[in-house]
């Protein structure tokens, strides 16, 4: 064939398939109609089945209405072996993009289960790393929907390596933009790491799970027989683990509280969290504060009758409430503005300080101080808990860090003694001397180096012994001790408490203390990262 009959066979040839543009929006119709479909109608009703939402329900109820926009809705997978290369799927297993949250910018990635699983691979985590770019670039939250298998174990290396770059991206973006992960069924092996180095973790009860290694794994090494729920369950990272943050009853509850706790944070770490119009009274005063606290001050309550009655509307959204319940932390709002409260519990070992609650109010401390949310302490400690167990565990180094916590923190910190503050616990529960700006006491505050009990069998161990009758010799002896030093008045001479307050006023007094700080501007010697405990 000559060069002039090919090309003019070619001309034709073109003529006759060369689609209209209305055919070429009909067929990108028809790819973004694929897409959104990720592993076929089959596997998304399985999905349905299993109590699941598919990837795209889920932006879709937690996004506002039709705010979302996808990015890289065509990219698929470049792992010819193992027959892969036969099948790509539109999307490549994860769904990304932007859209808002009560109007603010937020990014989501959201894994589709219904594609290899969920599992990822090469490109799927190159969607995941360009979305936390942008995040990164323009300062707003990045918010994971985990539902995937893991490693894509076709794609070999690939995919290890994808992980570490999500890693590498996560830990970049630490404390400069709000990272929250949502699991809504299997996270495992290293997967788990992603969302263990974000900021927050919510799991679905029933059908999340989280764990390094399986049952089969634990089976075969170990001989021990675990399920799937025991072993990492929503339950067992509630209570036990501490690597959950929030548990919820379904997928709807769980997006639903990402929306509330995104109310409460600012976008990035140079921004400050939304005020929000809450109609509560600042003046509002509150005599049952009065009666909360038992005549014996050794009788348990409930702290959180304390924290409700002084907050906005009572409404404060608890961080962990089922892990190390001897501290309770979470967010809230004095006169519309964000803050986070840390309170001793004293319905738990009486409210003394631990391992874990040690580590879990140091992180939530962390997370408030990176994001410019002051912290509001209410305290009412007798010391750490004493203990075998304790020690060995390590309470010197994860007490150290809630300490280090406090210590480095340089947003606004009230401090409300309650009732106890005892020992090195006064010092390091947002005590003057861990860098507190406003410290209040109750009339009912006791602030020692230890209870009247512990003291007076130490400096008069001597004299009880040797007395007439030493049980009354030391029933003296502790009604004296009390009267003389468990009381605010000591260290408000000192200065190391401003102002001794009545219950009732709690709630305007930290308002008007919390306004006051609202400029405060506090700055630590420039170093590369302090060294905190871990
Ligand atoms: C490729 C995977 C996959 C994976 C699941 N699939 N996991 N494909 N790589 N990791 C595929 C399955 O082959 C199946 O494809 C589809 O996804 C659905 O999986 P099923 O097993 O049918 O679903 P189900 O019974 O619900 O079980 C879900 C599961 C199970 C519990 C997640 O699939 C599972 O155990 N997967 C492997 C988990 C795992 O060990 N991952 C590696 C972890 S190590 P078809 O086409 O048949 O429907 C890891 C290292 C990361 O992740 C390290 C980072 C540093």
């Amino acid at each position: 064939m000559c060069w002039e009959q090919c090309s003019k066979t070619q001309v034709i040839a073109l003529n006759v398939s060369e689609p209209t543009t209305r055919e070429k929006i009909k067929q990108f119709q028809e790819l973004q109609e694929k897409a959104r479909l990720g592993g076929g109608k089959e596997r998304i009703e399985k999905q349905h089945k299993q109590g699941k939402h598919t990837a795209r329900e889920r932006i879709d109820l937690l996004l506002d209405p039709n705010s979302f926009v996808e990015l890289d809705q065509f990219v698929v997978h470049r792992c010819p072996d193992f027959n892969m290369d036969k099948r790509k799927l539109l999307g490549d297993g994860v769904v990304t993009g932007y859209g808002t949250i009560e109007g603010r910018l937020v990014y989501v990635f959201s894994q589709d289960f219904t594609v290899f699983g969920g599992s990822l691979g090469e490109m799927f985590a190159t969607k995941v790393c360009k979305l936390m770019d942008l995040a990164m670039k323009t300062g707003s939250p990045v918010i994971g929907l985990n539902d995937s298998g893991g490693a894509r174990i076709q794609e070999g290396v690939a995919s290890l390596a994808g992980y570490g770059d999500i890693f590498f991206k996560n830990v970049t973006a630490s404390g400069v933009i709000p990272q929250i992960s949502a699991i809504m069924g299997p996270c495992a092996g290293g997967a788990v790491y992603s969302p263990a180095m974000t900021d927050f973790i919510i799991m679905v009860k029933g059908t999340s799970h989280m764990f390094i290694t399986g049952p089969e794994v634990i089976k075969t090494v170990l001989g021990q027989e675990v399920n799937f729920e025991e072993l990492g369950g929503a339950t067992v990272h509630m209570q036990t683990s501490g690597v959950c943050h929030f548990m919820v009853e379904t997928e709807e509850e769980g997006l639903n509280l990402i929306r509330r706790l995104m109310s409460f944070l600012p976008s990035n770490n140079v921004d400050e969290p939304p005020i929000i119009e809450t109609g509560d009274d600042p003046n509002r005063t509150d005599e049952h504060l009065e009666e909360i606290l038992p005549d014996d001050p050794d009788k348990p309550y409930d702290m959180m009758e304390v924290i409700r009655a002084v907050v906005d509307n009572g409404d404060f959204l608890e961080v962990q409430p089922l892990w190390a319940q001897n501290i309770i932390v979470g967010f809230s709002r004095l006169n519309g503005r964000s803050v986070g409260v840390v309170a001793n519990q004293p319905k738990r070992f009486a409210g003394a300080l631990d391992v874990s609650s040690s580590t879990k109010a140091g992180r939530f401390i962390r997370f408030c101080d990176a994001f410019n949310i002051p912290i509001i302490t209410f305290e009412d400690v007798p010391g750490f808990l004493p203990g075998v167990d304790q020690e060995h565990g390590g309470i010197i180094r994860h007490g150290s860090k809630l300490l280090f916590a406090y210590c480095e923190a340089t947003v606004p910190k009230i401090t409300v003694i309650v009732r106890k503050a005892y020992g090195g616990a006064y010092d390091v529960m947002g005590s003057k001397h861990s860098g507190a700006d406003i410290n209040y006491a109750w009339p009912s505050a006791e602030i020692a180096v230890m209870g009247p009990a512990g003291a007076i069998n130490i400096i008069f161990r001597k004299e009880i012994a040797t007395a007439k009758n030493p049980q009354s010799r030391r029933q003296a002896l502790v009604r004296e001790y009390r009267e003389k030093f468990a009381n605010p008045y000591i260290a408000a001479e000192k200065g190391y408490i401003d102002s001794v307050i009545e219950p009732s006023q709690t709630r305007p007094k930290l308002i008007t203390a919390l306004e006051m700080l609202v400029t405060k501007r506090e700055s630590r010697p420039p170093k590369k990262h302090p060294n905190i405990p871990l």
